[in-house]
């Protein structure tokens, strides 16, 4: 007899509809899967024959054949035990015909342990979108996964523990099973920062650049000597960041969800902030891998901050792939059978020393290093990445009586609302055009947004001229001058915005 389940695979941080067909036919016993199984999915076969037996039920003695359908798909990972077992018992014909429709109206993913067991599986949040988008009734998943199956509103999630579970699900239709959504407001997830930018002391100018950053979402680099508190500015620059929207949220909580990272959060409410150490691989970088790809830390930040600490320290390579990410928003990872992507539009924060002993212009330490070495120093970051980075941000070390000073800065939640705003105008201006923010603008829209005036030109020459920045930096310089026009919101940009942002290309200087 014939039988089929729905199931699902992982193409990125999208899932796309599998059919589980199963025949039973006369012959010798045998169990073949076709239709580009992965290598756990032909190991299924002794999972599902174990798990079956194990559970009490039947294993067919004949010969017994699986399509995977669409058959041009790559299928991985071990999702699709339930479903194998579910298709053969179906085409057994262990379920009633009124069974078998209940069953086909459902996705179904899980893997299997040979006692029965339900195990969790990546990608459940993908795949219950999937569900809904092929207007099923709702979705199968192991119990863990259920969390993150009821972000997806207008779907019935059923969470069971055992196969044997499953199959009581299918047969009685037991609402036992089926797992509430909860209220939007009950949805775990934590949006109260346990930091502000408050507890920095001092340091006016920086905290004024990365407001300027937050703003714009410029790519930032912190240039300071240890201890002056880049690390801690960086952390809290994600406390004056607009809050996620719901769709924001979604899409990053499909990356941890692919990744297997979700844990016990539903939906990721926080942006990101990954901080990989410098010895990381470029594919710890940009993600795939052997095997099956997984997102790589990029994705994993996407709409939030990926934070290099220590940039010179990160290798070549590195730096090298984070090109394309930073230039597009998303990889692309191309395998023999296929190309996937996976978001990965971030802000970039780095940091560095000003040189090897990390005091070079530090008025207390005296620099103990050879202008070679710093420029050696220096030049493991020129070139593509600089290009990439909007603002240069000098962090000096805090003066005593600043970091013992009584007054406590601004916090986090004012300075929020003036980012707030300058994205509001941003949105407004970049409306059907595809990009959100003055940082993604590319040189159509600089020349129709960044119009200076003769005063700002002169000035720009000067610029240009005296302290002999590259033509590159022009642009650069126009598109942060567009925010610091939009944090004052001016529709013009005058030239104080333009020497403000002149002021934050410090590493474009010749020396
Ligand atoms: N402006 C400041 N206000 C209050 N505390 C500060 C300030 N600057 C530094 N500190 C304190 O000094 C510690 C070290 O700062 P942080 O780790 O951010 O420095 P850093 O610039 O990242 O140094 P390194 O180059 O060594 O990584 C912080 O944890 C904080 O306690
Ligand atoms: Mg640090
Ligand atoms: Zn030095």
């Amino acid at each position: 007899m014939y039988a089929c389940v729905c199931a699902g695979t992982l193409l990125g941080c999208d899932a796309a509809p599998v059919l589980v067909e199963a025949d039973l036919g006369p012959g010798l016993q045998r169990f073949d899967i076709v239709g580009l199984p992965d290598g756990a999915i032909r190991e299924a076969r002794v999972r599902i024959k174990a798990a079956i037996e194990n559970s009490g039920f039947d294993w067919p003695m004949k010969r017994l054949s699986v399509n995977l359908a669409p058959a041009d798909i790559r299928k991985d990972g071990t999702s699709f035990d339930l479903p194998l077992a579910l298709a053969v018992m179906a085409a057994a014909r262990e379920f009633r015909e009124d069974e078998r429709d209940r069953l086909e109206s459902y996705l179904v993913a899980g893997e299997l342990s040979l006692d029965g067991e339900l195990r969790p599986v990546r990608g459940v949040l993908p795949l219950a979108l999937c569900a809904r988008e092929q207007k099923l009734r709702g979705i199968i998943v192991p119990r863990e996964n259920a969390d993150e199956a009821v972000v997806v509103r207008g779907i019935d999630v059923v969470a069971c523990g055992t196969l044997g579970e499953a199959v009581d699900f299918i047969r009685n239709d037991d609402d036992f099973f089926r797992v509430e959504a909860p209220a939007d407001d009950e949805l775990p997830g934590e949006r109260d920062y346990h930091f502000d930018m408050a507890e920095v002391r001092g340091q006016a100018h920086a905290k004024r650049a990365l407001e300027v950053a937050a703003a714009g979402a410029h790519n930032v680099l912190m240039v300071g000597p240890p201890g002056s508190g880049k690390t801690m500015l960086s952390k809290r620059l994600l406390t004056i960041l607009p809050e996620l929207t719901f769709e924001e949220a979604l899409e990053t909580t499909r990356v941890y969800s692919v990744a297997g990272l979700l844990r016990d959060r539903a939906i990721i409410r926080q942006r990101p902030f990954r901080s990989p150490h410098h010895t990381i691989s470029d594919v710890g970088v940009v993600g795939g891998g052997s095997g099956v790809p997984r997102p790589g830390e990029v994705s994993l930040a996407h709409n939030g901050i990926l934070f290099f600490d220590e940039l010179p320290e990160f290798r070549r390579n590195v730096l090298e792939v984070m090109r394309q990410p930073l230039e597009d928003g998303v990889v692309s990872i191309s395998r023999s059978l296929m190309t996937v992507t996976y978001p990965a539009s971030v802000m970039l924060v780095a940091s560095m020393n000003p040189c090897p002993c990390g005091y070079h212009g530090d008025p207390t330490h005296a620099c103990t290093d050879s202008i070679r070495d710093i420029e050696r120093y220096r030049s493991r970051i020129s070139g593509p990445l600089l290009d990439r980075i909007d603002l240069h941000i000098d962090v000096p070390a805090v003066r005593y009586d600043e970091l013992r000073g009584c007054e406590p800065g601004e916090s986090s939640v004012d300075i929020r609302t003036r980012v707030d705003r300058a994205r509001a105008i941003q949105g407004e201006r970049f409306a059907g055009r595809g990009i959100y923010s003055n940082a993604q603008m590319g040189p159509r829209e600089i020349q129709e947004f960044c119009v200076i005036d003769a005063a700002g030109h002169r000035l720009l020459q000067r610029v240009v001229d005296k302290l002999g920045m590259s033509a590159r930096a022009y642009a650069r310089i126009l598109k942060v001058a567009r925010t610091i026009a939009d944090l004052a919101a001016d529709d013009g940009i005058s030239s104080a915005a333009i020497a403000e942002a002149v002021a934050y290309r410090s590493l474009d200087r010749k020396k």
